[in-house]
């Protein structure tokens, strides 16, 4: 049986290596350590049974190996999910390398890495995350062929990713309004960056009423100008009259605090672990009668681009594959309706119910 326990039953700090593995059903881990370039990493495969474990890189400063340990787990455990929901033949995995990304990075500490990624001999598949750059990936591709997203293949995820949201935003107006037409609704766009701003694009061709806010004022202005949208205070977005909330600009907003402000009938965004805490307010937002997209699976569109080039496919494949979102979302709802469970935990539930499924179609006759 697929199954994951609840992380919160375990203190991890008591637990050594290999329970904490077991606690999150990881296949393998790779510690990485080289004195003379200073690398310190993790590399998680999380599960295969659908396929190589794919997931980014991210180089951060962390406090301790324990807590670099954590997320590890924990990223490489959503890529699973992720990559099981957006029915991708690809399993889960993540590294993360430790150290200040400001001031240890170099051509031989990340060849080095790259070594690390190639000993695992495909069975894990590495992308640009967190405080890695694309040269840095190409570094890494001088040691190793099991690298996605460099430079000059299948490029940017943001329109994917933009794209899967749109049409997973118009899977939940389906439900909630009885059409997926977007046309009149309003829709407020937290962050308009490289996702947020292809994402108000087609919400504006589509004659949604937009709102926007953003940090940066004048990607804020810009964006504002292009496309006709109106802009709002970065907590003014909280309090305003709206249809949709498409939170593309940080984690944990959908929390105590917003919930008793929002009022939006949808929360579809593109932005990782919207919910603060999954438990609690995935509960919430369906007490209160709110369609919420689980965001790893409105979001897949970046994989779905990385994993066109596993597959040698092109970017109107990635496209396609990405319109298969509006079903996805669609699904989840439904069940998430009839089986009055949250949403976040039907989507879990299917990425589960698909790994095993297909475990056993690989069972040797
Ligand atoms: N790029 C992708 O393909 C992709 C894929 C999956 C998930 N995501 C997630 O979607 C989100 C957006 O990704 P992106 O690539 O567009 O990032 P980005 O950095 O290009 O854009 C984020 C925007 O949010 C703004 N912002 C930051 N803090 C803000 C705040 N407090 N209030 C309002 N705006 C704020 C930034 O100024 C920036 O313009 C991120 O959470 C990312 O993890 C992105």
């Amino acid at each position: 049986m697929f199954e994951v326990k609840n992380i919160e039953e375990t203190n991890l700090a008591d637990n050594p290596v290999i329970a904490q593995m077991s606690h999150y059903n990881h296949e393998q881990l790779l510690f990485c350590s080289d004195n003379a370039t200073g690398l310190k990493a993790i590399i998680a495969v999380h599960n295969t049974i659908l396929g190589p474990a794919l997931g980014g890189t991210r180089m951060w400063a962390y406090k301790s190996e324990l807590e670099a340990l954590t997320d590890v787990l924990r990223l490489s455990r959503g890529m699973t999910y992720k990559n099981s929901i957006s029915g991708l033949n690809l399993g889960g995995g993540k590294a993360v390398i430790i150290g200040d990304s400001r001031s240890i990075k170099s051509e031989a500490l990340f060849r080095r890495f790259g070594k690390f990624v190639n000993s695992l001999g495909g069975k894990y598949i590495t992308a640009e995350d967190v405080g890695i750059s694309p040269l840095d990936m190409s570094w890494v591709n001088m040691e190793t062929n099991h690298v996605v997203g460099l430079p000059g293949k299948s490029g940017d995820p943001s329109p994917v990713t933009a794209y899967g949201v749109y049409v997973g935003m118009k899977a939940c107006a389906k439900e909630q309004f009885g059409t997926d037409s977007l046309n009149g609704k309003k829709v407020a766009v937290q962050g308009v960056g490289h996702v947020g701003e292809y994402l108000v694009q087609s919400l504006s061709k589509e004659g949604a009423e937009v709102y926007i806010t953003d940090i940066h004022e004048p990607t804020l202005k810009r964006v504002a100008e292009s496309y006709g949208a109106k802009v709002v205070g970065l907590e003014e977005i909280y309090d305003i009259e709206m249809d949709i909330y498409a939170p593309c600009a940080l984690g944990a907003t959908i929390n105590d605090d917003t919930l008793a402000r929002l009022k939006c009938s949808i929360i579809a965004g593109a932005a990782n672990n919207q919910l603060k805490q999954e438990d609690v307010h995935g509960q919430a937002v369906m007490n209160k009668g709110i369609i919420y997209a689980p965001d790893f699976a409105i979001n897949a569109g970046g994989v779905i681009n990385c994993y066109s080039e596993v597959k040698g496919n092109n970017s109107e494949w990635a496209m396609n594959k990405a319109e298969e979102i509006y079903q996805t979302i669609g699904n989840i709802v439904v069940r998430s309706k009839a089986e009055n469970v949250p949403v976040y935990k039907i989507a879990n539930k299917m990425a589960e119910e698909r790994i095993e499924a297909i475990g056993k179609v690989k069972l040797p006759l």
